[in-house]
């Protein structure tokens, strides 16, 4: 490891004690800390996560500057916005800042989020510009942590948010990871797949959320062949931390484990949720769509297993139902 890593997790990790000692400690974060407990975010858990607040004056140009930082390293870091004179201005302002480490559990990044997202366009979260310390194609929010619990449980839970992320953490399963704010990419899933057996993919509860599933699981079955997957659909219009924080922790650990299905057992709900299968012609467009996904499957035995569901749901028999996948796998050959 390079001294100019160094340097830079160094300045990241001095930064987050700041943000931290701000909210925590001060007038300014008074507001910051309000919002975070109504979110019921305990203290135990700001420390855990190492929770600060980014105020509106500025805070770590001045900070750095007094204690004498090499100008270059400061202006790598991502922490700082360069104006037309070249001077540096913290980029995170009003925020509540959230650490984002790697795989070792040193703070490479931030993500900080707005109080309030009412009347304003900039974005809810605004995450740290890629650095040489951070690729966020490389990252996942609590990777550290939750593979460590992996090694011993061969499972982790992959969620949308880091907020989904800290909510499990509330209700007792440490092993929920996220990718910041972008969708999954092979780099992540190798990681998963070198830590872990099992990956659950558990989204928000509405069209994005059900979209993204989709197309993680799609991903995850081209890049990886290790990784036996389950999909965890939340309740329409909610994601984890509003369930959680509409529920408890019980029914929130007992959503997680009983609300799992097979890729493909959602990817049929999903298929039919627009459907009115009381309609032939819906049916008939279900039916197809089912066998298409059907057909892909590679085990036999599962694959009879959503046939024979077919059949009983809709009262068909078995052979026209495999005639008609085996149609559909020679036009698409
Ligand atoms: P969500 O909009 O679902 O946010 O985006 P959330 O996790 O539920 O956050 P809260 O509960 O409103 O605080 C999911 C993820 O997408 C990324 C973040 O990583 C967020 O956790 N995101 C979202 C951004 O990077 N920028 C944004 O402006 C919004
Ligand atoms: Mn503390
Ligand atoms: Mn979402
Ligand atoms: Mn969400
Ligand atoms: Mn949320």
């Amino acid at each position: 490891q390079n001294s100019t890593t160094q340097t830079l997790i160094d300045l990241h990790e001095q930064a987050a004690k700041l943000y931290h000692h701000i909210l925590v400690n001060t007038q300014a974060g008074k507001q910051a800390l309000n919002y975070l407990q109504k979110r019921g975010l305990s203290a135990d858990i700001i420390d855990q996560f190492n929770i600060g607040f980014a105020p509106a004056q500025r805070l770590l140009s001045p900070f750095f500057k007094e204690k004498d930082i090499d100008y270059q390293m400061l202006r790598q870091s991502g922490l700082f916005i360069e104006d037309q004179e070249g001077k540096l201005r913290d980029r995170f302002v009003d925020r509540v800042m959230f650490p984002i480490k790697n795989s070792q559990g040193k703070i490479i990044a931030f993500s900080g989020r707005l109080l309030s997202t009412e009347n304003t366009d900039m974005p809810k979260y605004l995450n740290s510009p890629e650095t040489t310390i951070f690729n966020k194609r490389k990252v996942l929010f609590n990777f550290d942590i939750a593979r460590k619990s992996a090694r011993k449980e061969q499972k982790m839970i992959l969620f949308e948010g880091f907020m989904d992320v800290i909510a499990a953490y509330r209700a007792g399963v440490i092993n929920g990871i996220a990718s910041m704010g972008t969708s999954l990419t092979e780099e992540q899933i190798n990681m998963i797949e070198r830590v872990t057996s099992h990956l659950d993919v558990c989204y928000d509860g509405d069209a994005a959320g059900q979209n993204a599933i989709n197309r993680a699981v799609a991903l995850i079955g081209t890049q990886s062949s290790r990784l036996e997957l389950g999909v965890v659909a939340m309740p329409v219009g909610v994601d984890p931390d509003e369930y959680l924080q509409q529920n408890g922790p019980e029914k929130f650990q007992q959503w997680l484990k009983d609300a799992v299905e097979t890729p493909v057992a959602f990817t049929l709900h999903f298929l039919r949720q627009d459907l009115n299968l009381d309609n032939e012609a819906d049916q008939l467009k279900y039916l197809n769509s089912a066998l298409r996904v059907i057909a892909k499957v590679q085990s036999p035995l599962e694959q009879d297993v959503y046939l024979n569901q077919l059949v009983s749901e809709f009262q068909l028999n078995k052979e026209s139902l495999q005639a008609q996948m085996q149609q559909i796998v020679r036009q698409t050959a």
